[in-house]
């Protein structure tokens, strides 16, 4: 059943022409009546959630209605068979009050262009922390501007209670494809005619399943929204970390939903641990306890690691272990530090019983029995490449004191997530932990066309992995860990032949220097494991990254760019850059890609750089519930997967103390 007054219905039927493209008035809510958890929204049971009500009332536009803001809107749920109840009685609550509110947004690009915003005014309610503990289906509905009727069907889960995993590692590849795995393999293991001596530790997975990354209201994702999806079961909106994105200007008063790290520490006692190679309040570390519908509320998450959700009833976690780059979170703003309340960090952590670290030989002697923060550079942590290959590229003024001076001694992933384990190990007892790890460059080096970058990050997860696996099962611990290795979403990288970058360097002319790509029979074998130059000794990375025949490799969506196919030197590529300052306007880096060929780009020529992609990834499995996580499924799956291992599914409500 939907609208009951014809004149709404019409109105419904003209908004499908503009809604929900390039703009959209508010994601997941097609009609004036907004539900959030929106139509078909799964749940765990016992998973706490807020419901958010939003009438809007477009005041021109093309959903311009003359109805007056409804303000006597009506909310029901109902458990499919039963009588539908009011929602302060079927989750015993008070009625919340009202809200008001006003937004705008563009309906197209010819209404940005002539800046002509539709104005929308916004009545509004939300319900806070409630849970649904019987599995099923139910029907909430919003009855609103006399007659219309917004219904959304939701699904409680199964129950799960029995728990088969002591521990869950989730590895994140960030922006991770199959297609980049088979490159970074090609680099890295000898080949003898054609036959691999050796495979990645991805390879000897037992169970490899495939997911879709895509958002509840478009269809690329970003790392936040990806990274919510992965960590509570609900997918959302780009920039969104745990939160259905409502239309209110704050944003930290969208309806939260809890994530599996909080439901494991609320209901196990279950530790919690934190590593990434990005800066440490970046979306995918920020994602296993932050809820904002701003990524990049940078300060404000950092703050929840330390003290749960501000100015907010919700579960706490205490994190045993956070390691990661980002010290401008930490140092105050006197030393150029961006903080939540212009806090010292540090010190914060400090009075907390925090071992506080900054470098990797401190790391390395840190006590596994406390709690412990390891920020190790000012923004993201400097790429293997440059770490092991590359050193003078560390000669930058990123300590992660804010002293100014270069911070030369960074740890790898490795290290950090095996003092990771180290601790959560130790600290938890019987109880058992869950842990992140994100090799988050690979998706920031895709981003920045710089593909051996990217590459060599790939690697360093992987031997990471291998590492891990070896780790566990020395200390007994590999029975009852359940190991996941998967990605938050693409990019469209592959590899299609070789390059003689010799013979490109010495043609004059892009079209004659196409020549030097040879495909098919003429892409050779891979020459990276060739000794040279620079001979790298680890086994599991390339012993020589700039050999004359490099990957003829890229990515389906970029900037402006000169590709010349060889390892940038001098550190991270910048393939793209405003001519004019603020000019918004990118072209190709006159200083990059030296004696290569240029290649415009496709992109809107705001984008500095590559974008993500559509692409299914891959999801690798190892462990208690391995079984669970084989063939093709939705990112959400992977929430009540780990869910279900964790034993997490609740019929009932927890005994109020
Ligand atoms: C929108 O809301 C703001 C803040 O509440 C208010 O100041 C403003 O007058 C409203 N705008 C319109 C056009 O109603
Ligand atoms: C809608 O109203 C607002 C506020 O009066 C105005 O700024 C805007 O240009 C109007 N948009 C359209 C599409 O008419
Ligand atoms: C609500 O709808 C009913 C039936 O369509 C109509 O009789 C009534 O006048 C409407 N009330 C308002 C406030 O628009
Ligand atoms: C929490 O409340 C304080 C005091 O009202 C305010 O200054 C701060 O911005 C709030 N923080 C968030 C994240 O909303
Ligand atoms: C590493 O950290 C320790 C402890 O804070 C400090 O004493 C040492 O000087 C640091 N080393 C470097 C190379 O910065
Ligand atoms: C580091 O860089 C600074 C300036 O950027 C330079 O003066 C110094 O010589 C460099 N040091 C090394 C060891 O490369
Ligand atoms: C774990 O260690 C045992 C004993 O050393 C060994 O036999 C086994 O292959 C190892 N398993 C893995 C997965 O490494
Ligand atoms: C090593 O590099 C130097 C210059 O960078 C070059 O002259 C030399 O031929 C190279 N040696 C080999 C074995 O490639
Ligand atoms: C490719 O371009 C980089 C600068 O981006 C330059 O350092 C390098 O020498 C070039 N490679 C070749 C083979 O010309
Ligand atoms: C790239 O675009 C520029 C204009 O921005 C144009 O002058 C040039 O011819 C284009 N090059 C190629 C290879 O298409
Ligand atoms: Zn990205």
């Amino acid at each position: 059943m939907k609208c009951s007054c014809s004149k709404i219905v019409a109105a419904a039927a003209l908004l499908g022409s503009v809604s929900a493209q390039t703009f959209r008035r508010l994601g997941a809510c097609p009609t004036l009546g907004c539900v959030f958890p929106p139509d078909q929204a799964d749940f765990l049971a016992g998973q706490y959630f807020d419901i958010r009500l939003e009438v809007h009332q477009p005041r021109n536009g093309s959903e311009f209605i003359g109805l007056p803001l409804d303000n006597d809107f009506t909310f029901t749920v109902a458990k499919k068979g039963e009588e539908a109840k009011p929602a302060t009685e079927f989750f015993q609550l008070e009625e919340p009050k009202l809200e008001h509110w006003n937004f705008t947004w563009f309906e197209d690009l010819f209404a940005r262009d002539a800046n002509k915003p539709t104005l929308v005014n916004v009545a509004a309610k939300a319900y806070r922390r409630i849970a649904i503990y019987e599995p099923g289906e139910y029907t909430a509905t919003l009855n609103y501007n006399n007659g219309s009727k917004t219904e959304a069907t939701w699904l409680v889960r199964d129950l799960a209670e029995e728990r088969k995993a002591k521990n869950i590692i989730l590895f994140i590849g960030d922006g991770m494809t199959t297609s980049m795995i088979s490159a970074g393999r090609l680099i890295a293991h000898e080949m003898i005619n054609g036959k691999y001596q050796s495979t990645m530790a991805m390879d000897k997975f037992p169970v490899l399943g495939h997911q879709m990354t895509h958002s509840i209201d478009s269809f690329i994702t970003d790392s936040a929204n990806s990274a919510a999806a992965l960590n509570t079961g609900h997918k959302t909106t780009v920039n969104s970390l745990n939160v259905y994105a409502d239309s209110s200007r704050d944003p930290f008063d969208d309806p939260k939903i809890e994530t599996l790290a909080e439901i494991f520490h609320r209901l196990t006692g279950g530790h919690i641990g934190i590593v990434s190679t990005a800066y440490i309040a970046d979306a995918t570390p920020a994602a296993l306890v932050s809820h904002t519908r701003l990524r990049s509320q940078y300060g404000a998450i950092v703050d929840t690691y330390l003290n749960g959700v501000q100015n907010y009833t919700w579960t706490d976690v205490p994190v045993d272990v956070i390691f990661g780059g980002g010290a401008e979170q930490f140092y105050p703003p006197e030393l150029g530090g961006d903080t939540y309340m212009d806090r010292n960090y540090y010190e914060e952590f400090a009075k907390a019983d925090y071992q506080i670290i900054q470098n990797r030989t401190a790391l390395l002697a840190a006590s596994s029995e406390e709690k412990a923060l390891g920020i190790f550079t000012t923004s993201n942590m400097a790429k293997w490449l440059d770490r092991n290959v590359y050193r003078e590229n560390l000669n930058q003024s990123l300590s992660p004191t804010g002293d100014e001076s270069p911070a030369l001694d960074q740890p790898g992933l490795k290290e950090m997530t095996l003092k990771a384990i180290d601790i959560l190990e130790h600290r938890s007892g019987d109880k058992g932990w869950f842990l992140m790890s994100e090799a988050a460059s690979i998706d920031k080096m895709m981003h920045a066309l710089d593909y051996d970058r990217a590459l060599g990050e790939l690697l360093e997860l992987d031997d990471t992995v291998k590492a891990t696996i070896k780790h566990l099962n020395s200390t007994n611990c590999l029975k009852e860990t359940l190991i996941l290795v998967t990605a938050d979403h693409g990019h469209g990288f592959d590899v299609a032949g070789s390059v003689d970058t010799q013979y490109l360097t010495a043609q004059d002319g892009d079209r004659k220097k196409r020549d030097a790509v040879g495909t098919y029979e003429q892409s050779g074998e891979s020459q990276y494991m060739n000794s040279g130059n620079l001979t790298y000794t680890d086994s599991n990375f390339p012993r020589n990254w700039d050999p004359r025949y490099t990957l003829f490799q890229g990515v389906t969506a970029n900037p402006d760019r000169r590709e010349n196919w060889s390892v940038r030197k001098d550190g991270p590529r910048v393939p793209a850059v405003e001519l004019e300052e603020d000019s918004d306007d990118y072209y190709v880096n006159p200083e990059d890609g030296i004696g290569g060929i240029v290649i415009n780009g496709t992109l809107p020529v705001g984008d500095s750089s590559g974008v993500h992609s559509l692409t299914d990834v891959p999801v690798y499995a190892m462990g208690p519930c391995q079984e669970m996580f084989g063939g093709t499924y939705n990112s959400i799956d992977i929430f009540y997967n780990m869910a279900a291992c964790f034993g997490l599914g609740r019929g009932q409500a927890p005994e109020k103390l």
